[in-house]
């Protein structure tokens, strides 16, 4: 007997049960997902990101972050997420729908970053941090990105204001200063925005 058809029939109905479960039903779900304004506050969540910090995100992407870092919150009961303090709640749909691609990791070699924006707000924090974590954070085991830092003369005996204050085992030589190149300030234009505190009546 011929079994051919019988085998094509299965090969084809498992893979069209899997594509309507992983791609067709969350389209339905998530794909005409609409921001929303927020009661108590008026203000419509999520915004899509603009500029520096949208620029930002692909440095994100470039540099590896995803590999270390996620980006999402579990519900209590879950894990210990927001008992750590990585949220206030749990990610839902709606927070990613103006990400492309969603930056969701699958790692946590480092603490989960979608709320650092809240978390750490301080500009100089992150640029000391991303030069090297030793400074802000000692015996961390994520990797310095100095290549995202130029280390340039001191114009006129004048220090730049965006130059970095470092401590003085991590300062440059005398007469030189670190500062941050484009790359760095889209980068962290962009932790600052992660910020997903917004109530939404889903994700209580
Ligand atoms: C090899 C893994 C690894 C990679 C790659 C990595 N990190 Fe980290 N990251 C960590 C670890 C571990 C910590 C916790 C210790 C610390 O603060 O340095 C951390 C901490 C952080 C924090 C502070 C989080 C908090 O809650 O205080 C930020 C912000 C951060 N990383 C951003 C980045 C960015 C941006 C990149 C990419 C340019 C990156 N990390 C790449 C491992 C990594």
């Amino acid at each position: 007997m011929n079994f051919g058809p019988l085998i094509f029939l299965g090969i084809f109905l498992s893979l069209a049960s899997s594509w309507c479960g992983l791609i067709l039903i969350p389209l339905f779900q998530f794909g005409k997902m609409e921001p929303v304004t927020i009661e108590m506050t008026g203000e419509i969540y999520p915004q899509p990101k603009g500029g520096e910090a949208k620029q930002g995100m692909s440095v994100y992407r470039s540099n590896g972050c995803i590999y270390c870092h996620s980006q999402q919150v579990r519900p209590r009961g879950f894990g210990a997420d927001i008992e750590r303090g990585w949220g206030s709640r749990r990610s839902v749909g709606r927070d990613y729908i103006y990400d492309n691609p969603v930056l969701l990791g699958t790692m946590r070699t480092g603490p989960d970053l979608t709320n650092i924006g809240q978390r750490q707000p301080s500009e100089d924090w992150h640029f000391s941090h991303l030069y090297d974590p030793q400074i802000t954070s000692p015996g961390s085991n994520m990797p310095p990105y100095r290549f995202l830092f130029e280390t340039r003369p001191i114009r006129n005996g004048v220090v730049s204001e965006n130059a970095l204050k470092l401590p003085a085992n991590f300062a440059p030589e005398d007469g030189f200063e670190i500062v941050p190149k484009k790359e760095a300030k889209a980068l962290v234009a962009y932790l600052l925005s992660l910020q997903a505190t917004a109530p939404l009546p889903e994700a209580r």
